[in-house]
């Protein structure tokens, strides 16, 4: 199932998602958004943070579910994703369950990622912001705070199977209804903000 007026960015560390997203709220239309991120700021996000910098060190299998828990809030929650969408907003959010498919597949295998987010309503728009691990793990190199998946040969895994899990929705009759947009994110920021608006803008509350 999908929702309308559900906006999805994803891509791998350092592919400037939320470089976009603060874009995006600079527009006059961002009063009728919805903006958020996973992890969330709420307390499986914010444990989810400390295991993210290494404090923290967990089976892959117990940090899937944690993801999926934190998810569970943002998504049914009070104040959540769903009553925003009723609210007659659109959402626009930093990563979802394709972090999930993607980076936990890498950590412990497809399967228990994809039972655990099989039943998140799917967004009516798909960003995937593609990058090569080289050039996006040199752009967060003066990050202050290293997190456990930036490193070259995980996040090589973790595009690899973001474009498989991709191609899975594109050939799946159940996912009718999400449009998926790739995005080559070596590009002007400028330009991607172009592109951006050109698919949100189409959404159904802007033309209402
Ligand atoms: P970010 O705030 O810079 O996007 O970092 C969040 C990190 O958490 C990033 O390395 C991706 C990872 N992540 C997962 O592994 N699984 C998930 O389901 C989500 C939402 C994020």
């Amino acid at each position: 199932m999908t929702l309308d007026n559900f906006v999805v960015f994803e891509g791998i560390d350092g592919a400037g998602t939320s470089t976009q997203i603060k874009i995006l709220k600079e527009r006059p239309e961002s009063s009728r958004i919805s903006f958020s991120a996973e992890p969330t700021e709420g307390p499986t996000g914010r444990f989810l943070r400390e295991i993210l910098g290494g404090k923290i060190e967990l089976n892959p299998k117990t940090t899937a579910f944690l993801f999926a828990a934190d998810r569970a809030e943002h998504v049914w929650g009070k104040g959540g994703i769903v009553d925003s969408v009723n609210e007659g907003k659109a959402v626009v959010i930093d990563r979802y369950i394709f972090s999930s498919l993607a980076y936990q597949g890498v950590s412990c295998g497809k399967e228990l990622p994809r039972k655990l987010n099989e039943d998140f309503p799917l967004p009516s728009l798909l960003f995937f912001f593609d990058i090569n691990p080289e050039t996006s793990l040199k752009r967060i190199k003066n990050r202050d705070v290293t997190e456990i998946y930036e490193n070259n040969d995980y996040l090589t895994q973790t595009r690899k199977q973001y474009l498989e899990v991709l191609e899975e929705y594109k050939n799946n009759s159940h996912s009718d209804g999400m449009k998926i947009v790739t995005i080559d994110a070596t590009k002007p920021k400028e330009e991607i903000a172009k592109i951006i608006w050109s698919h949100i803008s189409n959404l159904p509350i802007f033309k209402s």
